[in-house]
């Protein structure tokens, strides 16, 4: 079945059945406030932070519901008939659906009994709140008195009541302000374990329009055990003028129009969420100007428009071209911004990921630099004296609690490598940047609850004294085969039980070590630190020689030792045999002997790879082994228990393309491309964004289900794979080396790329369909040496001719 295509640009995808398998998502943020929003309005609404400022309801098993959202009820007076115009919840029968889903902006449509509902949901770029401009038109022969709802479910504080929601309702206090004609919503206080502190937020609902009525109170709106889907106050096409305290509420405003033939009615509703209600009421007036809300939209709407325009590649691929020039770059954007806890998949967790932002801060490099050198540094402060890192930080409470998650020191120098590469600002090095320190409490354990009022402070020293320190520490971290402990995780969250008595190892995390060692050896030679560059290559061969000697398995690398020295991801194991990322990692990081490669790639090859892409490891767990942890809990084939996880499987694809071998990586890059898939029925996913994972080979009956889609580090991978290995336009410190690896039945492609203050318009011919090897590169008509091309930072478009062969 067919739910909707791209449009001609590719820059929207259009929705027209809105009975999607599941709900499919958008983002509309602006990195303080963040509108997760479904192609029926469905979704939540939070400020800064998705698990404490939790504005609007919604729970895991909605994801199956769809519901509850932001919705417009419509009913016409005098009748039964009434329609929700983004369909949910009432489903009621339509004439025609449509929901387009932007950068930005979700514009959803319904006709429906005579009457053409729209309303465009966007969230401003320079305020807390989000935007509903509701256009409503009479498209029948005769005049129609409207009543309109706007209509939520407030939750209001942290994603943590969930679990005594009757208690925490009680702290509810929600009222209508005759003054301001809006709605206000608060809880009394912030409660957390052994902390109680003032509640300085407020949030708001209002609209432009005449209010006629209003209610808070959801059981006296919605009527005695009624749900959203038949809400009596829109049935009976009036409000009950409710207020709300102690209990659940809700946020509806109703106003009423008369329409003739042909008629139509714009107007809009603001939600939002504030410190302070003057600041809230400043909101309010600023948009019940319908012209400023339109403006909005439309700076919105640019906003996205020039933060995407970076990078364009043309090839004959026209999925592969619109998922990188546009959607991808989208995703992970909205990575950047919100980590991996706010979607409809997850429960919120809140906060960002350290081990995610290192990946999704380098991935973005080429299109915003700025941004990507802000989150790098920001990381770096998570640092503690001993080279040790708090595992992430959230915008409303500051460092995580210390979770120590092993792979975590390894991750910030490549990426601040890779900045240096695309930047060529060595000094960066030289930041000066806070040391952590942990907080104690009495009896010397270390704090385990929220950091209220963000990190304490150990003094500062450079960045590239963090990185060596982050480095020393796993190099020194290590166990009996001298690999680093796998402590309660490495790449793979779900390994949380390998290392817990300290005595596993990871072989992953020691080819990850390498591969930064390698980095920051690089990092030192060009500030002149040749001893502590020296010193870092010994290290790295140390480890590379440990790897290869203790971490090799026969035909493949080993995921790595548990606490009882048993390997894992060996041909010893009877389930979880072979781990994909020792694989790819071994060739990122260059540790991988001759003589082995190409036995380790069949390896890959014949135990991995299948019809909807790479499994994470083979074959899956069926027994829960106490030994790895929650990897062998889950079903076979999904999350870390040997799905097709995209982000593994773009690791692969990267070394596939490392070693130039671009039939076979581009080949597994379409089989997990959103927009590839065929059989959407099968894979229930969003078209349009990357999935975390497939369910993998080895489920009973869903393999090549698409899951968890959003926020992944698949976003990041994918961009950097496609522009600097595969279009290969390749940050280098001393330049952009020109290096496309492309599939052989490519005759030409281009990319165009931004690169230390030039834009470069590179084309690729490849008149022999050869995967790779440069024979000729051409400057502005000039035949250079070699395929480097030395930065020209002189503001101007440079064309580039390369010829493969
Ligand atoms: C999720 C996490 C990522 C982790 C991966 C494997 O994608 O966001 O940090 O590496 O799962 O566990």
């Amino acid at each position: 079945m067919k739910y909707g295509y791209f449009s001609e640009n590719g820059k929207e995808y259009i929705i027209t059945n809105p009975n999607t398998p599941r709900p499919w998502g958008n983002f509309l943020t602006n990195e303080k406030y963040c509108a997760v929003i479904s192609q029926t309005a469905g979704g939540y609404s939070f400020y800064k932070d998705s698990k404490t400022e939790r504005m609007l309801y919604w729970i895991g098993q909605n994801l199956h519901q769809g519901r509850p959202g932001r919705y417009v009820f419509v009913q016409e007076e005098g009748t039964k008939k009434t329609f929700s115009i983004s369909w949910e919840p009432i489903r009621a029968k339509y004439d025609s659906f449509e929901c387009r889903v932007g950068f930005g902006y979700q514009t959803i449509r319904t006709k429906a009994n005579g009457l053409e509902g729209q309303t465009t949901y966007f969230v401003p770029m320079d305020e807390p709140c989000e935007i509903w401009l509701v256009k409503v038109k009479n498209t029948s022969k005769k005049t129609k008195k409207i009543n309109v709802f706007g209509y939520l479910e407030w939750f209001i504080g942290s994603a943590d009541y969930i679990t005594f929601y009757n208690i925490a309702i009680l702290w509810n206090r929600v009222h209508f302000d005759k003054d301001l004609q809006s709605i206000f919503a608060r809880k009394t206080a912030f409660y957390e374990e052994f902390n109680i502190k003032n509640n300085p937020y407020i949030l708001f609902f209002s609209t432009n329009e005449k209010v006629y009525g209003w209610d808070c109170h959801k059981a006296n709106f919605l009527g005695r055990g009624n749900t959203c889907q038949n809400p009596k106050g829109v049935f009976e096409g009036k409000c009950t003028q409710s207020i709300c305290d102690g209990e659940e509420g809700v946020g509806v405003l109703q106003t009423k129009f008369t329409l003739k033939p042909g008629q139509e009615k714009e107007f809009v509703f603001i939600l939002g969420q504030t410190e302070g209600k003057r600041n809230a009421e400043r909101i309010i007036k600023k948009f019940r100007d319908i012209k400023a809300a339109k403006n909005a939209l439309e700076q919105t709407k640019a906003y996205w428009a020039e933060a995407l325009s970076p990078i364009k590649i043309e090839t004959p691929d026209r999925d592969f071209d619109n998922i990188i020039n546009n959607w991808v770059k989208y995703q992970l954007y909205i990575c950047n911004m919100w980590s991996r806890s706010p979607s409809f998949y997850h429960e919120g967790q809140g906060g960002r990921g350290l081990r995610d932002s290192c990946q999704d801060s380098e991935s973005i490099l080429s299109v915003n630099p700025n941004l990507a050198r802000a989150k790098m540094l920001k990381v770096a402060s998570l640092t503690r004296r001993d080279g040790t890192m708090a595992p992430g930080w959230s915008d409303t409470y500051g460092p995580y609690p210390n979770r120590p998650f092993k792979d975590h020191p390894t991750w910030l120098t490549p990426s601040i490598a890779a900045y240096v590469r695309e930047t060529g600002d060595k000094d960066i090095l030289f930041e000066e940047v806070p040391w952590l320190k942990d907080r104690w409490i009495e009896g010397g354990t270390k704090i385990d609850i929220n950091w209220v009022g963000g990190a304490v402070e150990d003094g500062k020293g450079t960045l590239f004294d963090h990185l060596l320190a982050q480095l020393n520490f796993t190099f020194n971290d290590v166990s009996v085969h001298g690999l680093p402990r796998v402590g309660e995780a490495d790449w793979n969250d779900a390994l949380d039980m390998a290392g817990r008595r300290q005595i596993g190892e990871s072989v992953w995390l020691a080819i990850a070590l390498v591969r930064s060692l390698k980095n920051l050896a690089e990092l030192a030679e060009i500030i002149g630190k040749n001893d502590i560059k020296e010193d870092l290559l010994k290290k790295a061969q140390i480890m590379s020689d440990r790897i290869n000697e203790s971490g090799w398995d026969g035909r493949w690398y080993l995921a790595g030792y548990n606490d009882d020295l048993i390997p894992f991801g060996s041909s010893k194991n009877k389930e979880g045999k072979i781990f994909l990322n020792s694989q790819s990692w071994a060739v990122l990081a260059d540790i991988v002997p001759k003589e082995r490669l190409q036995t380790m790639l069949d390896s890959v090859e014949k135990y991995l790879t299948g019809t909807h892409g790479m499994a994470l490891l083979a074959p899956a767990y069926t027994v829960f082994d106490p030994g790895l942890g929650r990897i062998a809990m889950f079903s076979q084939g999904t999350k870390e228990n040997a799905a097709v996880f995209c982000h593994a499987q773009t690791f692969m694809v990267a070394a596939y393309a490392k070693l130039g071998m671009a039939d076979i990586a581009y080949r597994e890059m379409c089989k997990i491309m959103p927009n590839k898939q065929k059989n959407m029925e099968l894979y229930k996913a969003e078209p349009y964004v990357y999935a975390e994972y497939l369910i993998g080979p080895d489920h009973p009956y869903a393999y090549g289900e698409g899951a968890y889609t959003w926020l992944t580090g698949t976003a990041g991978w994918t961009f950097m794979v496609a522009t600097e290995w595969i279009l290969g336009a390749r940050r280098e410190f001393d330049g952009l080396r020109i290096d496309p690896c492309i599939p052989s039945k490519w005759k030409k492609c281009k990319i165009t790329r931004p690169f230390r203050g030039a834009i470069y318009e590179i084309e690729v011919e490849n008149p022999n369909n050869v995967q790779h090897g440069v024979k000729s590169v051409e400057v502005d008509g000039e035949k250079i040496k070699g395929n480097l091309i030395k930065p020209h930072s002189d503001g101007k478009i440079h064309k580039v001719k390369v010829i493969l062969g």
